[in-house]
């Protein structure tokens, strides 16, 4: 039997097929996961989702609008999931925003106080507002597994990542709340910090070509990682193989976070 046989769940933050959440939904299908999917607003948005979804394979999606700065979209979206879905057993979080303006090396000390809340906003409170529209419905469940994806660049200094670090601080630490908060209903909360991968999102950040030179020279494995990398954690994250597993950071960076020098 397949590990993911019989789960079903949301996966958000879809942009196109280089996005990681492409490549978590590609390995949660492979293992026998049922997927429901969410884009940002807009006819060019929901078409490249609905584009990078298809190649997944996935016939008559399920796709919805969703703005995760929007209370009212997030109560929306889930509403829906749960008329169309009976259970909700695992959610992906794989969603960040902040100006690339303020994404350069040097430029940190000078980010206005609406660029810093909003990268917080939506790169890490969104985890706790779609946290609690998952709870009744993994809790009908049985229980679930909700996951986010962060970066090294929260807990040390990487130039150029900047406010986004901050925000990424912000959202392992509203990962570990949620999984106390969430365990008794069996709920695990867990976060991926994944190594740099070019995509939307990254190419934001300043400085991120030098990042992955280093990387193969540095990283235990010696190369940059690759979508499936965490595509695989993602399905141990949702599986029963996990059911132990909660409040967690797993590190799928090829090792470098474990390299001092
Ligand atoms: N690419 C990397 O190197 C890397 C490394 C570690 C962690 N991450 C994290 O992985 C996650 C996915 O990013 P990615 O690199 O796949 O880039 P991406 O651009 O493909 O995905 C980012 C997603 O965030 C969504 N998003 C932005 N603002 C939103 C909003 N207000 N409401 C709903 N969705 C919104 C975008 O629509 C997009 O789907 C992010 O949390 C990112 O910080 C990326």
């Amino acid at each position: 039997m397949s590990l993911l046989e019989g789960k079903t769940g949301l996966v958000v933050g879809i942009a196109n097929d280089r996005s990681y959440a492409w490549y978590i939904a590609e390995s949660l299908l492979k293992h026998g996961a049922r997927c429901a999917f969410t884009h940002l607003p807009g006819d060019k948005n929901e078409r490249r989702t609905r584009n990078a979804v298809a190649e997944l394979g996935v016939n008559e999606p399920w796709l919805f609008p969703m703005d995760a700065s929007s209370d009212e979209q997030i109560a929306n979206a889930f509403s829906k999931y749960a008329e169309s879905f009976d259970h909700m057993h695992f959610l992906v979080h794989s969603i960040a925003f902040a100006d690339r303006e303020w994404l350069q090396p040097g430029k940190f000390v000078q980010t206005p106080r609406q660029a810093f809340l909003s990268a917080i906003d939506i790169s890490a409170y969104t985890l706790a507002a779609m946290a609690k529209h998952a709870q009744p419905l993994m809790a009908r469940s049985g229980g679930g597994a909700i996951m986010a994806m962060s970066y090294y660049g929260g807990e040390k200094v990487v130039p150029g990542y900047n406010v986004m670090g901050v925000a990424k601080a912000a959202l392992e630490c509203t990962a570990r709340y949620l999984a106390w908060e969430l365990g008794p209903d069996k709920i695990r909360v867990n976060i991926i910090s994944g190594g740099y991968l070019r995509t939307l999102a990254s190419s934001a950040v300043g400085g991120a070509d030098k990042i992955m030179e280093q990387v193969t020279v540095k990283a235990p494995l010696r190369r940059n990682v690759e979508g499936s990398d965490v595509g695989g954690t993602a399905v141990y994250l949702a599986s029963d193989l996990s059911a132990g597993v909660s409040g967690e950071t797993i590190y799928v960076d090829c090792g470098i976070n474990t390299v001092g020098v």
